[in-house]
Parts: structure tokens; C-alpha cells; sequence
């Protein structure tokens, strides 16, 4: 099994490149089975999670092929349009294909998702939005099945800000007769990423970006060509690896507005951040502060980067106060941030951090979720001698080459087969 080594204590410095974002691919990739024919994608990340929709797609009779960061998707229709348990198993994000399926064809039989490591994570707000378009639902031996003649547009009111349902309920109404009415809509960049891509294909959509969102059906969409947005979250995650060591570096090909909130708290904590049309550079700082983190939906401090802004804090003069407010249960990273000499007490959904200076040492640790494999990365290039982290399959469902890009600004990281 494959691990990442890292040994700290060197500042990092220089310019790294933002690859395309993987929570934008998923959603535009599983669209195209709205439209039969050749569909062209770029700045296609090179990740786990993207094979894994790949595999779903060619189940669903797509053909992908891939050139660099490009890709090609042949899209016709299925003998059934079932996404199987062994393939949706592996990555939650196929319940993306409930929408689009049962658009194009009137049914969909797609499996439940199993549990997850950071909560329940349910995805009852998919299935309701279907049922408001007019959907029959059943739940069969872990199946979703979906049946609609054609689907009806409607009002959608979510009662919690839902990125993957405002997505499924989005590539469902495309096709649907009349008008849907998103409201409470996510107002995520990989949202509107996502409606880009369908207006392209020719869909009718408008207030993306907004929490109204207003789709009028219409009958056919067009496979077209789209380049997928930077991955805010790797751009943050690089900024922080920056930070933690002290460094300055230069984060390129990114959409510094996508990043607002983690900017404020990095100079709420004390680092000099600049931002032009397309980087964001952090400059070299001695200390800083502690500095509190509530997460929530955007444009307001991100989830996805909680567990990387918790292992800067661990750094940090004084004590922060960091809030999940989006999912229960996602402070897998403390125990293991602990093991590494970090001070932080976690309390429901509510770790208080108490930072200190060199006080992380090299340990062996196993990482338990996307974000928190990336969280313990980034602690190990603050800590003294060798940190081990394990199970880096989840860090390759969605970081493309974050070891070699750490190397390029000067870490001392590598990728080693630990038996
Ligand atoms: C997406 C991102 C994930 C990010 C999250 C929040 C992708 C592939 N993943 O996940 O990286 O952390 O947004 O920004 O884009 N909920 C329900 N019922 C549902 C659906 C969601 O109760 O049917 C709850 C969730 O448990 C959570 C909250 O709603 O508490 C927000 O989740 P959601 O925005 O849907 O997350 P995902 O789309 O799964």
C-alpha cells in the first residue's frame, strides 16, 4: 500500500498551478448523458473519482477516452439506465446521475450510497426534488427507482443549501415540460460551472451563482465543448502548505474571487495575501495568529477546507475556535492531528485549537477522508523529522499530484510503498 512521506521544516517557496476542479467535473461529466453524441472536455483533472465516473459511464453505454487533461465522451443510450451498487459504492457523487438519467429517459435505477466518513450524508433531497418534478419514487433493495413520463417543472424550495442537489435538480429540469424554480439554490462556483456547460448544450437557465435559480425545459440539448473551472480547494489547500511553513508562494491559474473567505481568515491571522486577475500569493511570515473558522455554504468559509485551515491554526499564536457548520462528524483529522503533538480539543461540531509554534513531531498517521489526508500532508511539512501518512487512496480521489506539486515549491515529500 502506497503512503506519503513528509518531512518538515523546509519553507516552501515559488509558483504552483491550479488543476481543474473535481467537484465541477463530476456533475458536468454525469450531464453529458443528457445529450447523445461527442462531448469535449478540458482541464479535466487526473483523479480517482474522475475514473470512477468513467467506469459509470461506460456502464451507461458512454464511451471516454482521454488526451493529457482533455476528454472526449461518446455518449448513447443505454439498454438499462441503472447505475449498479459497485460502481456508486466507490464515490457518492453517482447519485449525480439520478437527475440526468431519468430526464433523457423517463427512468433511472440508481443505488443508494453508502455511509460515508465525515456523517450520514443522506441524499433525501435528491430524491425529493425528482418527486417534486413529477418523478414516482421507490426505494427497492437499496435502489432509488425512478420512473416519469416526462418530468414537469416546479417550484424547488431546499430547505438546507445542498450542492449536489441543486446539481441533480438543475440537469433534471433541463429537460423537463416548463418551468423549475430553484430556491435556496447553491450558490457554489461548481455550480455555476455546471451551468455554463448546459447552457452550452443549449439549456435555458438563469440566476446561476444566485439562490434563485430558474430553468425553462426544453426539448433536446446538443453535446458541446467546455473547460472545466480551477479547483478552489486545491488553490486553498496550496496556499495553506504555503503558509504553514512560513513560505511565499505563489498559487497560478486560479479564480482568486472563488477563495474570498479563506483570504480574509489568512489575513485575519496575520499573512500578507495578494490577489491579481489569476494567483494568489502568500508571502513569508514569522507567526501568527490564532484566528476562528465557522464553516458553511458559499461564498463563506468552505468545508471542503476545514481540516487544512485547522492544521495552519495548530501553528498559530493563541487559540482558534473552528466550527463545522455542514456536516456532523467531520473532525476525523483531530485524533490523528494529535497524534502529530497538535493541542486541539474537539466538542460536537466545535474544535477549539490551541496553537503552538513546533510543537508537531513526526509520526505515522492514517488518513480517514479526502480533505483530512490533505490536512495531515500539510501537517507534516511543519513537523519535525518524518511524518507517514497512510491510506492515500483518499488523497487520490481528488488531489492531481499533490506530492509532486509540493515538491516543485521545495518539500521534502514522496510517495513510498509501505508494504
Ligand atoms: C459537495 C462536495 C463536497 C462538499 C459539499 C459541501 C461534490 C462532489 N462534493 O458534496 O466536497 O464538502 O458539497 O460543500 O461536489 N444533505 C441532506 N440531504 C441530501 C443532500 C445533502 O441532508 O439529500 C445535507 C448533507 O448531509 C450536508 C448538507 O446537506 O449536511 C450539504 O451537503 P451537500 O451540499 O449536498 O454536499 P454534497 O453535494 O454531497
Amino acid at each position: 500500500m502506497e503512503s506519503i512521506a513528509v518531512t518538515g521544516g523546509r519553507k516552501l517557496s515559488g509558483s504552483v498551478d491550479v488543476s481543474g476542479s473535481k467537484n465541477a467535473a463530476l456533475p458536468v461529466l454525469f450531464s453529458a448523458l443528457l445529450a447523445d453524441g461527442e462531448h469535449h472536455f478540458d482541464n479535466v483533472p487526473q483523479l480517482r473519482d474522475i475514473v470512477s465516473t468513467e467506469q459509470l459511464l461506460a456502464a451507461l453505454n458512454c464511451e471516454s477516452s482521454r488526451n493529457g487533461n482533455s476528454m472526449r465522451i461518446r455518449v448513447a443510450p443505454p439498454s438499462t439506465p441503472e447505475a449498479p451498487y459497485d460502481l456508486v459504492r466507490k464515490m457518492r457523487a453517482s447519485i449525480l446521475c439520478l437527475g440526468p438519467l431519468l430526464a433523457r429517459y423517463g427512468q433511472a435505477r440508481v443505488s443508494l450510497p453508502g455511509g460515508c466518513a465525515i456523517g450520514s450524508r443522506p441524499v433525501d433531497l435528491h430524491v425529493e426534488t425528482m418527486q417534486r418534478l413529477g418523478a414516482e419514487i421507490e426505494i427497492e433493495a437499496g435502489y432509488v427507482i425512478a420512473k416519469a413520463k416526462r418530468l414537469v417543472g416546479d417550484r424547488i424550495l431546499f430547505d438546507k443549501v445542498t450542492v449536489g442537489g441543486t446539481e441533480n435538480a438543475l440537469m433534471a429540469a433541463t429537460l423537463a415540460r416548463g418551468t423549475t424554480v430553484i430556491e435556496n439554490a447553491a450558490k457554489e462556483p461548481e455550480v455555476v460551472d455546471l451551468v455554463h456547460y448546459l447552457q452550452t448544450m443549449g439549456a435555458k437557465i438563469e440566476g446561476a451563482g444566485s439562490s434563485v435559480i430558474t430553468i425553462e425545459g426544453v426539448d433536446e440539448l446538443q453535446p458541446g465543448r467546455h473547460s472545466i473551472v480551477a479547483d478552489r480547494i486545491e488553490a486553498g489547500t496550496l496556499l495553506i502548505a504555503g503558509a504553514i511553513t512560513g513560505g511565499s508562494v505563489r498559487v497560478a491559474r486560479c479564480e482568486p474571487a472563488h477563495l474570498q473567505s479563506l483570504i480574509d481568515k489568512l489575513r485575519e491571522s496575520g499573512f500578507d495575501v495578494h490577489a491579481d486577475q489569476d494567483s494568489i500569493t502568500v508571502e513569508e511570515a514569522q507567526s501568527w495568529k490564532g484566528t476562528d473558522v465557522t464553516t458553511a455554504p458559499y461564498p463563506a468559509f468552505p468545508t471542503d477546507l476545514q481540516a487544512q485551515f485547522m492544521a495552519l491554526m495548530t501553528q498559530a499564536e493563541g487559540t482558534s475556535v473552528i466550527t463545522e457548520g455542514i456536516f456532523e462528524n467531520r473532525f476525523m483529522h483531530v485524533q490523528e492531528l494529535v497524534r502529530l503533538g497538535a493541542n486541539i480539543t474537539p466538542m460536537a461540531q466545535v474544535a477549539i485549537v490551541r496553537g503552538n509554534r513546533g510543537a508537531l513531531s513526526g509520526a505515522s498517521v492514517m488518513a480517514t477522508d479526502l480533505r483530512a489526508s490533505a490536512s495531515l500532508v500539510l501537517a507534516g511539512l511543519a513537523a519535525e523529522g518524518t511524518t507517514m501518512v497512510n491510506r492515500i487512496y483518499h488523497l487520490d480521489r481528488g488531489y492531481e499530484n499533490l506530492e509532486r506539486k509540493l515538491a516543485g515549491l521545495g518539500a521534502d515529500i514522496k510517495r513510498v510503498n509501505a508494504g
